[in-house]
């Protein structure tokens, strides 16, 4: 008998690359999860299939084999799988063989924290199939590990939404409380199906930040303050200083260059539809964007997105962290 565990994806709604640098996030997990089953071998191998991906291999002694599908993006998704794997058995002293079968329903290096989703489930799947006991503190220390295989120097805000779900105020080095946000928040989240690698983004802010100090510190100063008081605006439901912020959060990210056509286009069209502010979410250069808009407005932004060439969807909050779903 398998287990089978879930995590969300997320949306960050303002601060994304400032977190990095120690400045504050506002970050929402959303109703689109991954999941993991895992199973028990007779052997000490790890096999790792992909449903979404369509990639199936198996690892023999710390060697990868390939049973299905392209060897270079299996390696590169099944090593924060492998990492976790690996921490998990370390952690708790365990050496056995692992079937892990993994179906996400979260769009891949779209800025929505795929692989940090995936490596939340598979981190407590494993914990659950071997009865260990594992607070989702030590989920998340896992899958940050995980992360910074794939991310190089992420700021831990991806594993962290993953891993507690709900919306979070994060902040790299203090840590992260949970933003009680009352008030709905409908978000129309459009993917330019431009695909980026978040860790190539993180160093082009760093090389434009280490170019320009002078310039960079005040745009560093201004996305704080825009965290500082959308945290008001949340805590007095104002949906319209939200969208506005959001706007002024996505010209400081497009001025660090990680804005690009594709994402203009969808951003544009959101605002020329109605909504009330529109911004990149992730890591930028492609992915995702979002839009803020009123209720009665969202289906309106949501084809305006698709117009102009996204693929969009309705994105709503969600509470769940990682959960085991069956096991
Ligand atoms: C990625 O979802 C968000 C970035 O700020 C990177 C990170 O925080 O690790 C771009």
């Amino acid at each position: 008998m398998g287990v089978v565990a879930s995590a969300p994806a997320k949306v960050i709604l303002f601060g994304e690359h400032f977190v990095v640098y120690g400045e504050p996030a506002i970050v929402l997990a959303i109703d689109k999860r991954a999941y993991a089953k895992v199973e028990l071998r007779q052997d000490k191998q790890l096999h790792i299939h992909s449903k979404n991906l369509n990639l199936t291999a198996h690892y023999e002694n710390g060697i990868l084999k390939i049973e299905h599908g392209n060897e270079k993006e299996a390696k590169l998704k099944f090593k924060p799988v492998k990492m976790a794997v690996d921490k998990v058995l370390e952690k708790y002293g365990k050496q056995v063989g692992l079937n892990i079968e993994i179906e996400s329903k979260v769009p891949v290096a779209a800025g929505l924290g795929s692989s940090a989703a995936v490596a939340a489930s598979v981190t407590a799947a494993v914990g659950a199939l071997l009865k260990v006991e594992m607070p989702k503190e030590n989920v998340f220390r896992i899958t940050y590990e995980a992360e910074k295989v794939v991310h190089g120097t992420p700021s831990g805000i991806d594993p962290a939404i993953s891993t507690f779900g709900g919306a979070l105020l994060f902040q790299k080095d203090t840590g992260f409380k949970s933003l009680d946000v009352k008030m709905e928040i409908p978000l129309v989240v459009g993917n330019t199906g431009v695909a980026r690698s978040t860790r190539f983004q993180v160093e082009k802010v760093r090389n434009l930040k280490e170019k320009y100090p002078q310039v960079a510190t005040p745009i560093f100063l201004a996305a704080r303050e825009i965290v500082l008081r959308a945290v008001d605006a949340f805590k007095d439901n104002d949906l319209e200083t939200l969208g506005e912020l959001m706007n002024i959060n996505h010209a400081l990210l497009y001025g660090l260059g990680v804005s690009d056509e594709s994402l203009e286009w969808l951003i544009n069209a959101a605002r020329k539809a109605g909504a009330l502010g529109a911004k990149l979410t992730g890591a930028g250069g492609g992915g995702c964007m979002i839009a803020l808009a009123r209720n009665e407005n969202l289906e309106s932004v949501l084809e305006a997105i698709q117009r102009a060439g996204g693929t969009p969807f309705i994105a709503r909050k969600t509470d769940e962290g990682v959960k085991i779903e069956q096991g």
